[in-house]
Order: C-alpha cells, then sequence, then structure tokens
C-alpha cells in the first residue's frame, strides 16, 4: 500500500460517493508536481481545512519536499506531533487536560486512550506507525515564533541586507521589493500610508533603493541615521527639504527610534536570520517543514513579518534553476487579510508575484481561508486547483460558483451538478477541482499522522523548540589569519608609515572612519581549470591576504584567507590616514620577490577544484556549489527523473488500460443484455481496477470515458430478451477473456511502477570528491604587495571593518 509515495503522488484521502452518500476504497492520488500551479482551500471554520493543509504537507515532507507554512491561528504547531511509536506517554503532554477531567480520566489514561484512537484513525485510512517513522525520518520539523522568545525567534530585523543580484537585476522585483520593505515598516509602525503620496514611505523608500543599489546593507540603526540625514538631497526632481524638512524627519525618525526602544523588541532583532534557503533546508541541506507562529503577534506585527518573508522567499526563489517539478511548498492558513480583493496591504504584492512566477521555479503556493471574499479574484483564478469544503453563506457559494466557472473551460461546467455537490459537502470531505484532471472529485481527506492537538500553548511551543529563549550569536566574520596580526604602534597624527621602494602598497576599503590599519600581504591571481572530461574551462580571479607572523619565514601562504571581495574594490597605495600597524622588518624589495614566488607555488598546489560526485545519479557538482547545495540539487533531480519516468508509464499505459476497461464493458453490457439483467451498479465497481492505487495513477487524467460509466450511467437502455444460455456463456467467456488480459497488463504496470527508482534520500547519498587541480603554465599572478586591512576595535574586540 505504499506504492503510491513511489509515483510522487499525495495520498489526499478516499473518494467519496455523492450519490450512495459514502466512502469508497479509491484513493485519492494527487500529483505533487500539479502543486506548481498552486492551490486553494476554501470551506467554514470546522470544514478541515487545517487537517488537509496538514495532510498535504505531510505528504510533501515524505517526498522529501521542504515547506514553509504560515500560521496565523497556531494549529500548524500540530505538525511536530508526531511519534513514530504513537504511545500513551507521546501525548501526555500535549492532550486536552480539560476533555480529560471531563471524561474522569487521568492525563495519562486519557493521553492512552488517545493514542489508541489515533493509531485507529490511521489504520482504517491504511496507514500503520511505519508511515509516521518514515514522515520523521524524511524531514526536519521546526517551529519558529517571530517576535518572540516562546519558540525560536527570527532575526528578523537584524539587517536590511541587500536583496541577491537576481532580484537586484530585474528593475519590477527590485522595486517591489523596495517598496514592500518601506511599507511593512512603517505597518509596524502603525501607519498605513499610500505609498504615492506619504513622505515618510517615499524617504525610507529612498533610503532603501540608494542603499541597496550600492550594494550597503542596512540595519535599523543606520535606517535611523539615514532618514535623519539622508545620503541625498533631492527626491524626484525636489529638494529634499522642501518634500521632507529635518525638524519633521527628526519627528518620524524618533518614531523609528521609539521602536527599537520598545519593551519586547529585542525579539525581533535576535535568534536565526530571516533566510527562506535556511528555512526550507538544514546546514546538510536536509528538507525542512518550518512552521511559522504568528499567532502571538498583532495585526500590524503579522504583516509586517508576513511581508519580510515573503520577500525573502522570492529572492530564494529567483534563484533557483527552472523545474517542472515539485521543489517547495509555501503554505499559509487562514489567508484572510493578506491577499484581499481590494485592498493593498504589503503582503499583496509579493504574494501576487508569487502566484504568478513561483511555477517556473518549482515553488508551489497553497493558500486556505474561509470565505471566498477573502482572496483576491486574481489569486484565486490563478490556482490550478480548488478544494472547496463546505460553506454556509449562499453569497460564498455563489461567489466560489463565479470563480468556478471562470476557471472551467467553457461547456464543462454544470452549474446546477456542482451547486449541488457542494451544498451536499459534510465534514472533511471536499469537492477537488484541478485544471489538470479531466473533472472534479469528492473525496474525504485521509487521518492525519500528526496528532491534532488544536492550538499550542507558549509553554508547548517552548517544549517544541530545542534552544529556544536563548539569545543566538550574531555571525561573525572575522577571517583568523587576518586578525592576528601586529599590534599599531603609530600615533593617528603621523599617517601612514614609511615602507622600503619597490614595494607596493594597497588598502581595502574601510566602511566608516576610526581605523586601524593591519599590514598583510596581498596576491591577487588569475587561476584556470580544464578538464575536458568533467566539462570544465574555467578561470578565476583570487584574492588572498596572508598575515604576517614571527619567525624566520615572515609570510606563510598556508596561512593566507581568500577575500571575498573582488580585486576591483581594492585600492593602490597606502591609506591616507588612521592609526597603522608596525611595518615588520621583512618587508623589503628581496622579500616581495621571494613572496610572489612562493604564492604561485603555493597557488599550484592549493587552489584545487573540489567538486563531487553523486555515486548512483551519476552527476557532479558545479565549481563553487557546496556540499548542501549540491545534495539539494541531488535531491530535486532524483525528483525530477522519477516525475518524468512516472509521466511516461502514465502515457504508454493509460491508453491500453482504457481500450481494454472498454472493452471489458462492453462484454459485460451483452452479459446483461442476454441474461436481462441490468444492475448498473454491480458493472460499474466491476469494471473499476483490481488495485485502487492503479486506479488512481491511471484514472482520472485519460480516462474520461471510464469515469463518466463511473459517475453513473445507469440510465443505458437494456433490453429484456431472454437468451439461451450458450450465448450467455459465449459472452462470458469473452469478458473472462479480456479480464484475464487487464489482469496481466496490470502485472506489468506493477511491475514497472516497482521498477521506478524512489525514496533516494539525498543526505545519505555517498559523495565521491573529484580533484581538477590548477592548467600548468595559466597561471598569472597580477599582484603581490603589503596591503592594510581596516580593523575596529569594540568591546567585543577587533572587528573587520571591510565589507565583503
Ligand atoms: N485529516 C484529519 N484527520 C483527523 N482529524 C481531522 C482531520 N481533519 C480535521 N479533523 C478534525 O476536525 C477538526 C476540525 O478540522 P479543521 O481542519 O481544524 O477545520 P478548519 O481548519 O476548516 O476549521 C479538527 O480539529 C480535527 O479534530
Ligand atoms: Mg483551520
Amino acid at each position: 500500500m505504499t506504492d503510491y509515495e513511489k509515483l510522487g503522488a499525495f495520498y489526499l484521502g478516499k473518494r467519496y460517493d455523492m450519490g450512495a452518500g459514502g466512502l469508497t476504497d479509491d484513493l485519492v492520488l494527487y500529483d505533487s508536481k500539479d502543486l506548481t500551479t498552486h492551490a486553494v482551500i476554501i470551506g467554514m471554520t470546522g470544514s478541515g481545512k487545517t487537517g488537509l493543509g496538514i495532510d498535504l504537507i505531510e505528504e510533501a515532507a515524505i517526498d522529501r519536499i521542504p515547506v514553509i507554512a504560515i500560521d496565523p491561528k497556531g494549529d500548524l504547531g500540530n505538525l511536530l506531533l508526531s511519534f513514530p511509536d504513537l504511545k500513551g506517554a507521546d501525548l501526555e503532554p500535549w492532550v486536552n487536560r480539560t476533555e480529560a477531567e471531563n471524561m474522569g480520566l487521568s492525563p495519562a489514561d486519557y493521553a492512552t486512550q488517545q493514542a489508541e484512537f489515533w493509531r485507529k484513525g490511521m489504520a482504517e485510512w491504511d496507514q500503520g506507525v511505519e508511515r509516521i517513522a518514515k514522515l520523521r525520518d524524511a524531514a526536519e520539523f521546526a517551529i519558529y515564533t517571530p517576535g518572540s522568545t516562546a519558540g525560536t525567534p527570527i532575526a528578523v530585523l537584524r539587517s536590511f541586507a541587500v536583496p541577491p543580484e537576481a532580484i537586484r537585476t530585474d528593475a519590477d522585483l527590485f522595486r517591489e521589493r523596495v517598496q514592500t520593505t518601506a511599507t511593512s515598516v512603517l505597518a509596524l509602525l502603525g501607519m498605513e500610508v499610500d505609498p504615492l503620496t506619504s513622505r515618510e514611505h517615499i524617504l525610507l523608500a529612498n533610503v532603501l533603493q540608494r542603499a541597496w543599489a550600492a550594494g550597503t546593507d542596512l540595519d535599523l540603526a543606520r535606517l535611523i541615521a539615514q532618514v535623519q540625514d539622508p545620503p541625498f538631497e533631492t527626491i524626484g526632481v525636489m529638494a529634499l527639504e522642501q518634500v521632507f524638512p529635518k525638524k519633521d524627519r527628526f519627528g518620524f525618525a524618533m518614531q523609528l527610534n521609539n521602536l527599537l526602544a520598545a519593551p519586547g523588541f529585542e525579539a525581533w532583532m535576535q535568534g536565526v536570520p530571516l533566510d527562506a534557503s535556511r528555512l526550507l533546508f538544514t546546514e546538510s541541506g536536509k528538507p525542512r517543514v518550518s512552521v511559522l507562529s504568528i499567532a502571538h503577534l498583532g495585526d500590524q506585527e503579522r504583516m509586517f513579518f508576513v511581508t519580510m518573508l515573503l520577500n525573502d522567499l522570492i529572492g530564494w526563489m529567483r534563484q533557483q534553476p527552472g523545474t517542472g517539478t515539485l521543489r517547495a511548498i509555501l503554505y499559509m492558513d487562514e489567508v484572510a487579510g493578506y491577499l484581499p480583493p481590494v485592498a493593498n496591504p504589503a503582503s499583496k504584492p509579493p504574494f501576487l508575484t508569487l502566484l504568478k512566477q513561483a511555477r517556473a521555479f518549482g515553488l508551489g503556493v497553497v493558500l486556505s481561508t474561509q470565505n471566498p471574499a477573502d482572496l483576491d479574484y486574481k489569486a484565486l483564478s490563478n490556482a490550478g486547483t480548488w478544494f472547496l469544503g463546505r460553506l454556509q453563506a449562499e453569497r460564498d457559494k455563489a461567489r466560489v460558483m463565479e470563480g468556478l466557472e471562470g476557471v472551467t473551460q467553457s461547456g464543462r461546467f454544470d452549474r446546477n451538478a456542482m451547486e449541488q455537490l457542494i451544498a451536499g459537502l459534510g465534514k472533511r470531505t471536499f469537492l477537488l477541482h484541478s485544471v489538470h484532471e479531466s473533472m472534479p472529485e469528492v473525496f474525504q481527506t485521509r487521518w492525519t499522522m500528526s496528532y491534532l492537538a488544536g492550538p499550542l500553548t507558549r509553554e508547548q511551543i517552548r517544549k517544541l523548540s530545542p534552544g529556544a529563549g536563548q539569545p543566538v550569536a550574531a555571525a561573525t566574520k572575522p577571517t583568523s589569519a587576518t586578525s592576528s596580526a601586529v599590534s599599531p604602534v603609530t600615533d593617528p597624527a603621523a599617517g601612514p608609515p614609511a615602507v622600503p621602494p619597490g614595494v607596493p602598497q594597497f588598502h581595502l576599503p574601510a566602511t566608516g572612519a576610526d581605523v586601524t590599519w593591519i599590514p598583510g600581504v596581498l596576491g591577487v591571481a588569475d587561476v584556470a581549470y580544464g578538464n575536458a572530461k568533467l566539462a570544465i574551462d574555467r578561470s578565476e580571479r583570487v584574492v588572498h591576504v596572508a598575515p604576517f607572523v614571527e619567525g624566520p619565514v615572515a609570510v606563510d601562504w598556508g596561512e593566507a584567507d581568500a577575500l571575498e571581495i573582488g580585486a576591483e574594490h581594492i585600492a593602490e597605495g597606502a591609506p591616507a590616514e588612521g592609526r597603522f600597524g608596525r611595518v615588520p622588518a621583512a618587508v623589503t624589495a628581496k622579500g616581495l620577490a621571494e613572496w610572489q614566488k612562493s604564492y604561485a607555488r603555493w597557488l599550484r598546489t592549493s587552489q584545487a577544484l573540489t567538486l563531487y560526485r553523486s555515486v548512483s545519479l551519476r552527476v557532479l557538482s558545479t565549481p563553487g556549489e557546496s556540499e548542501r547545495d549540491f545534495r539539494m540539487r541531488l535531491q530535486q533531480e532524483a525528483r525530477e527523473q522519477r516525475d518524468t519516468r512516472v509521466a511516461a508509464l502514465r502515457e504508454k499505459y493509460a491508453p491500453k488500460v482504457q481500450a481494454l476497461q472498454a472493452k471489458l464493458q462492453a462484454a459485460r453490457d451483452r452479459i446483461a443484455r442476454e441474461q436481462g439483467e441490468a444492475s448498473a451498479d454491480k458493472l460499474q465497481t466491476a469494471v473499476s481496477m483490481g488495485s485502487a492505487i492503479l486506479g488512481a495513477f491511471l484514472g482520472r487524467r485519460k480516462l474520461s470515458s471510464t469515469n463518466l460509466s463511473r459517475m453513473g450511467t445507469a440510465a443505458r437502455g437494456m433490453g429484456r430478451m431472454q437468451k439461451s444460455s450458450g450465448d450467455v456463456a459465449r459472452a462470458e467467456g469473452s469478458a473472462e477473456q479480456v479480464e484475464a488480459r487487464l489482469a496481466a497488463l496490470e502485472q506489468e504496470i506493477e511491475a514497472e511502477i516497482g521498477k521506478v527508482e524512489s525514496g533516494f534520500d539525498a543526505q545519505q547519498e555517498p559523495l565521491e570528491t573529484v580533484s581538477v587541480k590548477p592548467k600548468a603554465g595559466a597561471l598569472n599572478v597580477h599582484a603581490v604587495g603589503l596591503v592594510w586591512l581596516p580593523w575596529r576595535e569594540t568591546p567585543a574586540g577587533r572587528q573587520p571593518a571591510w565589507s565583503a
């Protein structure tokens, strides 16, 4: 019963027969790649939306697809409540105490009962507890609480970092990022403004835009400083002083500053950085299910956080290669207010951008809401999949019908039938409409593996967040070698120290004044690599700085650090002012010649490219691709191969199965005619495939004629002609033959499915390393000389004062 996992299909539930009013045994398997065209879940409170969302997320996790789940109500934390043993003790901390009391049970006894109840529920949906182990193994589950230390906080405000290249080079995306950041910061201040006329908005956007265009990160402190004293004098064609006089700017800066000083605000500054890549994958590239719990936040704070998160996610997305296979999911429960039809909150532009662009990158967006009126029409019509649950108000039903009619091919929409279906939906029952399927289908959601305990308390969230409440150290970037330098001795008034003639000098641009210049040895070179077999032909500019050390050899390139700074940012000559470190005695023209030689020698041996190769997929990493990135890519590659394989199988077998099923139907009809029977029900169930998985796999897409018979074409004229038993026997004989052929075909398909590579785990994949040495003779050393590195003394020690 686990074969559907091989197919990249999400097991969402079983078909519900609206006519007969009962659950069938037909699995509803949703093709994961259909989710790249996004989905909406609509249904009244209690209709089972969150349960369906959790089903979807669990299925994604099993397929090692990472998920970011935004949780405004606090229900999604339940995704962390899955226990491979499903024992009472596992559930005890999470069960509802009041309910236990009402039933006159101790929490422990109630938990045991609940564990049994859950086990039974899962079993009824053909899921053994071993599936929970599989789920836990496939992904890492984490809960974050932005703006609060109850769980793991997210440092949203630590930096307004320069957006990635992919955003900066796209004028529309860059403008959107600037505008939505400004809007969301103002939202945090409680200011809902018109971006076109509000001077606060215009000023913030200008400050952000100019800093980012220049490649400078901002933090809140610098943002405040720049609001008071912007590094520009005009806005558009008007003088800054006219648009927003200094006195007023001061007031605005104060407002921002008060935000900083507000109690509890430091929670926005600590924790893991807001980084979509880190929310989607662990350090080693294992997929994550990250629940972002925002139930504790006020409306404005929620808007701020969601917008910043969506912006970052867009940046991540744009750095991914294109794919037709699902790569990641963004799920949002209760999306009301974030993507409304008329108003234009900060979150709306990035949401619309995601719905428009995410498909190409394999990012599926799933939005859940109670009321169709909460969703922008463009969002609704852009969604390829609709899960429609029970709706209460007639108005809601009407709106959903309109929307559905709009996205359904004309001529195929039967409004009356659809209205009836929707009106009859019960709890956990959804109408699945998908642009990828031939017709809609009603199903009941499968039992979740996660224990649905309801909203979690602060204490419960804390328990689920190891390391929560502890401030997380900021990432430091000082490099070992460049910091172990000689102590400064010069008087700032004295200027740069004398350096022997013939030794070229360089310095790195300092960020800010009041720095101490420490000398090191700079090396800049081009290193070339060539390997025809591996299709590698590239040249790289490298920049190194080696420290001066005490001892007979003053410069050891083995101690050098590669600088992540472009050679073009290195200035020639000594810096004009500051405190300077002592120039070591080893700095001479003769020493320089020696460093040049040893640099070239060292580059040849130390600069080999290390590439990884996947043993089973035979894929090679690209130069500069980290092991984490490579493993993430391998997982996606395996999924793409699987999807291609599955599509080919379906292509190959669906018509064959369809043809045989039609034949069988005809043979059965004949028997019925011969016997004078017309029990349509019996016939229909008999025609469906022997295996529920195959039925679902081949079922809805191609076999529309079978579907039609399934949906009930009972009213087929059947004569009541009594025939001789010989005719009956002949008809039965031919039906049996077709049945046998169908059974053989089924076996063949099963065998083919069995051969589909599945369960590929990039985390466990053995990697070979391939080393490519620099091309001999193609080494080009551009510069070697004395370099001055700016450092700043801080209470926390000496920090680099140059930007990467
Ligand atoms: N897939 C499911 N498996 C088990 N129980 C479910 C499932 N879906 C819903 N339920 C039950 O129904 C209740 C209401 O469903 P829920 O998904 O929270 O509705 P909604 O999100 O639409 O308000 C849940 O608290 C849970 O007890
Ligand atoms: Mg819900």
